[in-house]
């Protein structure tokens, strides 16, 4: 795992879409996850300006969204593919067709769960997975004590976790559906190379506990210790109770993979 902290949200925001444009660049095919949420908003936007600015092409890229919540229909504003829509796939030359996002209103959510595990396996797994976490350390919407094998399927919101995305919903606990469709720890953890992206004062206990704490299933980000291949992109105020901190800014600004990025 590689930490990089950088000056504040924005900054860290723009270097998540920087390394995922360059991933996209390289790779036109690319199979992305996807992740929601306001931390979110600032990479899609800077996405967005690339694609418009300087032509970043997603005319071949597949994706791959986390979670959906059970019970919303995709036309929902509260939706998370209304949400990816709003924020990126509208704004950009992506096919519509290569979007996936868990649908929260089939008839039988099982099967929905396994298709869409056999449709990331179609694609050859996912190439890049971006993440936000919770406040209490969900990845995806992989509650506390989620199996650190756990797939995609449909699982129960904890109440810190309805209360935190009732903001999305005017504010109103009530009206967050409880229930979700999420893939699993284990699917996340399968992908070949994952950015998580965490900024503000809000996340820098939990940010903490995920990168420096033990593995535990009580906070699911925590098994991204175990990938290979995992960066996690904070700004100052999330990085405040990482014990490490010089540590990590030392390879940010010695190792040479991080060069052509040191003035993001
Ligand atoms: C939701 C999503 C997560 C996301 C989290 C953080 O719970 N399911 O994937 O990481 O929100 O949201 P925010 O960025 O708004 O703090």
């Amino acid at each position: 795992m590689e930490v990089v902290i950088r000056p504040d949200a924005l900054s860290a925001a723009r270097l998540a879409a920087r390394l995922v444009a360059d991933a996209l660049r390289a790779k036109p095919r690319l199979v992305l996850g996807l992740a929601t949420g306001r931390t979110m908003e600032r990479v899609y936007a800077e996405l967005a300006r690339l694609h418009t600015d300087e032509g970043l092409d997603f005319s071949l890229c597949r994706t791959f969204n986390l979670d959906e919540y059970v019970g919303l229909s995709p036309t929902d504003p509260h939706s998370y593919r209304a949400y990816m829509n709003a924020h990126l796939f509208d704004r950009v030359n992506i096919d519509k067709r290569n979007t996936h996002v868990p649908n929260g209103m089939a008839a039988d959510l099982p099967a929905e769960c396994h298709a869409y595990e056999a449709a990331i396996k179609g694609c050859g797994g996912i190439d890049l997975q971006l993440l936000g976490i919770g406040s209490d350390g969900h990845i995806g919407f992989n509650e506390p004590l989620s199996a650190l094998r756990s797939r995609t399927r449909e699982i129960a919101l904890a109440p810190s976790t309805l209360a935190q995305n009732a903001a999305l919903f005017g504010g109103d606990t009530g009206r967050v559906p409880r229930r979700a469709l999420t893939m699993g720890v284990g699917t996340i953890i399968e992908a070949s190379r994952i950015l998580m992206l965490v900024t503000g004062e809000s996340k820098a206990a939990v940010l903490a506990k995920a990168v420096e704490g033990p593995i535990t299933s009580m906070i699911s980000a925590s098994a991204l210790q175990f990938h290979a291949q995992c960066r996690v992109i904070v700004d100052e105020e999330a990085a405040q109770l990482l014990e490490g901190k010089d540590h990590y800014r030392w390879i940010f600004a010695n190792e040479p993979e991080w060069v052509p990025y040191q003035g993001a």
